[in-house]
């Protein structure tokens, strides 16, 4: 079988539902754009599975995480895809593309021609055997990147109550399912190689200030090793974590978060690739004229850090989205994609958000004994990276726009004593 969309996207997550909602409004046709996922559910807000699916009241469920709900925007049920004429195909892995022939192939054995290609196909996580360690097929171990992962990691919480979790990781997905399973009265137990939790982004002084919060709420930090195998039971569940110091972690279950790999395997030998994604310039556009890439897998020119970068980021994944829908729809009122980085997270009772670059020197400023506080980032002069917990609405937008400017800064110390006001009156 074979057919043809103007508009392809092959991928079905985060940014497919952003582009889809913006191509409605920028006047696309019916049958004009197809969408190809192989999920088995329209795109939905992923940030929402490691917070409100897990919460133990009350969690989150579909319809009602359907994108574009993220942005305050409308929900995209099945129903307003087949209402406005886009083709949705779930439950279908694209299994090769021909950028030359702009045709691809799908696991059903459909081939599909398309005029114009978006790669929104993100990431899977990193699997423990990546790193030689066996064990990722015991029905206790979970990963979290999608629905069926997130389905899977709540049916083994809520058999393991009262029991003993290790958490491998000291990232993003670590901490809040670390505080997602502390709310399910489950004991936890956070290993990961380096000194501090975040280490991609946060300074020792902001970890510790988390890593002391979650300890009194009974996490145990086990920080600079890793695991080296899982000892099992004779149903090949795993008991008891151990690690290459020699030590041994009873565990009930064992949630991993180790990193992502974007899913870049349709393109390698097509399309030009850099830092482990696809390479875009400023209109999101690839080597080839007729395919563009958005979201996780995207790497695109970010004139803020003077660098191309490849974001993990909810926010750059719908934006991203948005500028490609209108760069195809009206390319001569369309520009560059001018983005601010935006990284955020909720855990427990806290939310932070993280603007810029985290680049050169830091100043740390506000209560790191209370509820509010933040650092800013200082290179070359100027002013390249903010971060703010506990703020509200207007601050988060004065730390935004004071990042967006990049003030030159002489004197870090007197940045570090206005602290929020020096964004705020700014
Ligand atoms: P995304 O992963 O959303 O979608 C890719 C889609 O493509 C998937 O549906 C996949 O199945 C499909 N696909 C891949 N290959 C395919 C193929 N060959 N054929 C067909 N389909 C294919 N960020 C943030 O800023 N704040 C937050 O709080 C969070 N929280 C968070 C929680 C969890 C649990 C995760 C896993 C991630 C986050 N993130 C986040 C990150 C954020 O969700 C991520 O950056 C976006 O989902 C990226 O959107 P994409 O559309 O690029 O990929
Ligand atoms: P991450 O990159 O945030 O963290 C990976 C962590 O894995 C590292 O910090 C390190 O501590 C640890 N690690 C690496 N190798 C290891 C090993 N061999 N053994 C033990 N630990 C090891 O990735 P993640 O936490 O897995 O998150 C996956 C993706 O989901 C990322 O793209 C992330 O941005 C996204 N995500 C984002 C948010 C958010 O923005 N709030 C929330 C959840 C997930």
């Amino acid at each position: 079988m074979e057919r043809g969309f103007e508009y392809v996207i092959v991928g079905g997550g985060v940014a497919a539902g952003y582009a889809a909602l913006e191509f409605t409004k920028r006047g696309v046709s019916h049958a004009q754009l197809c969408i190809i996922s192989e999920e088995t559910v329209a795109p939905y807000e992923r940030p929402t599975l490691s917070k409100k699916f897990l919460h133990p009241e009350s969690p989150a469920r579909l319809p009602s995480f359907h994108t574009c709900v993220g942005a305050n925007e409308e929900l995209l049920t099945p129903t307003w895809y087949e209402g406005h004429g886009i083709e949705l195909v779930l439950g279908t892995r694209v299994e090769s593309v021909d950028v030359g022939q702009k045709t691809l192939l799908t696991a059903s054995g459909e081939t599909i021609r398309y005029e114009t290609l978006i790669i929104a196909t993100g990431a899977k996580a990193l699997k423990l055997e990546d790193f030689g360690v066996k064990g990722s097929e015991a029905e206790n171990v979970c990963y979290l990147r999608d629905l069926a992962d997130a389905d899977r990691l709540v049916n083994v919480m809520q058999s393991c109550t009262g029991g003993n979790a290790v958490v491998i990781g000291g990232g993003y997905i670590a901490m809040e399912c670390a505080a997602s399973l502390v709310t399910n009265k489950i004991n936890v137990t956070m290993v990961f190689p380096e000194a501090h939790c975040m280490p991609r982004l946060f300074t020792p002084k902001i970890a510790s200030y988390y890593e002391d919060y979650y300890q009194s709420k009974g996490v145990e930090f086990i920080r600079g090793t890793i695991l080296s195998s899982f000892e099992f039971d004779s149903n090949g569940k795993v008991t008891a974590v151990n690690l290459r110091d020699g030590s041994q972690i009873p565990a009930d279950m064992v949630v991993v978060g180790i990193g992502i790999r974007p899913n870049t395997s349709l393109f390698e030998g097509q399309l030009t690739m850099e830092k482990g994604g696809i390479k875009v310039n400023g209109k999101l556009q690839t080597s080839n004229d007729s395919v563009y890439a958005v979201g996780d897998v995207a790497v695109f020119p970010v004139d803020l850090c003077g660098r191309i970068r490849r974001l993990e980021h909810v926010d750059s994944a719908r934006k991203t989205a948005k500028h490609v829908a209108a760069v195809i729809m009206e390319p001569d009122k369309t520009g560059e994609f001018e983005y601010l980085p935006l990284f955020y997270s909720k855990a427990f009772s806290f939310s932070w958000r993280f603007y810029g670059d985290n680049a050169g020197e830091v100043v740390h400023f506000g209560d790191y004994l209370g509820t509010k506080f933040g650092a800013y980032w200082i290179n070359n002069g100027h002013l390249v990276g903010s971060f703010l917990e506990g703020g509200t609405e207007d601050e988060f937008e004065a730390i935004a726009n004071a990042t967006q400017l990049k003030p030159a800064v002489d004197d870090l110390a007197e940045v570090g004593r206005q602290g929020l006001n020096f964004a705020m009156t700014g």
